[in-house]
């Protein structure tokens, strides 16, 4: 008799690609600040929605279709997205895992992005284009929290015990995970501007 980690949350990060990522990040970043200053609509939905930020979440929702930047961003997320697909051992037969919304999100200093998850989709996550010094990674919530009725505390937990566990952002850097899973992004601390473009893959 030993020990089993049964039903396991698994996360996925990794580099977008190893070599090329700084000029598609510059094209990706002038994109976004142009799509910021364009989308008016995105803007007065980001004032009441997104205090101190923007994002095209309301308004610009599928960048992978608009724009040829961010479809070559997306080729190269569906090689990630097939990776994780592949080790989850979802079974995909007859149907295609594909991208259904891509958007921006620019956090001001004090921008925050309270606990969601993001119903309908199966696979959710980030792609990292600015992170200055102050910017805050991605805090995913263990989907158990719910039921612990009775449970003590825990000492000296490494990561995989932890209730949240964050996970850092850094420029060209990918974050995949199923989108039942809760997270959240605490304020931003810096006076430049955290870029990220976050997306959706679904299998219906
Ligand atoms: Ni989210």
């Amino acid at each position: 008799m030993g020990f089993q980690a049964l039903f396991p949350t698994l996360v996925y990060t990794d580099r977008l690609r190893a070599r090329g990522w700084r000029s598609l990040n510059a094209r990706l970043l002038r994109e976004c600040r142009q799509l910021q200053e364009d989308d008016a609509a995105g803007r007065r939905w980001s004032a009441r929605n997104y205090p101190g930020g923007y994002t095209s979440y309301g308004s610009a929702n599928r960048m992978h279709r608009n724009s040829p930047t961010f479809a070559a961003l997306a080729r190269e997320l569906d090689r990630h997205v097939g990776r994780f697909a592949r080790r989850l051992r979802f079974d995909l037969e007859g149907r295609a895992l594909a991208m259904t919304d891509c958007w921006v999100n620019l956090m001001g200093a004090g921008t925050a992005h309270g606990l969601h998850l993001h119903p309908l989709s199966t696979i959710s996550g980030t792609y990292y284009v600015a992170t200055p010094a102050g910017s805050p990674g991605l805090k995913l919530e263990d989907p158990r929290l719910e039921r612990f009725m009775a449970a003590p505390p825990r000492t000296d937990a490494g990561e995989g015990d932890r209730a949240w566990v964050t996970l850092p952002a850094r420029p060209g850097q990918v974050v995949l995970f199923e989108s039942w899973l809760r997270h959240e992004v605490p304020a931003h601390r810096a006076r430049a501007e955290r870029v990220s473009i976050s997306f959706n893959y679904s299998w219906f």
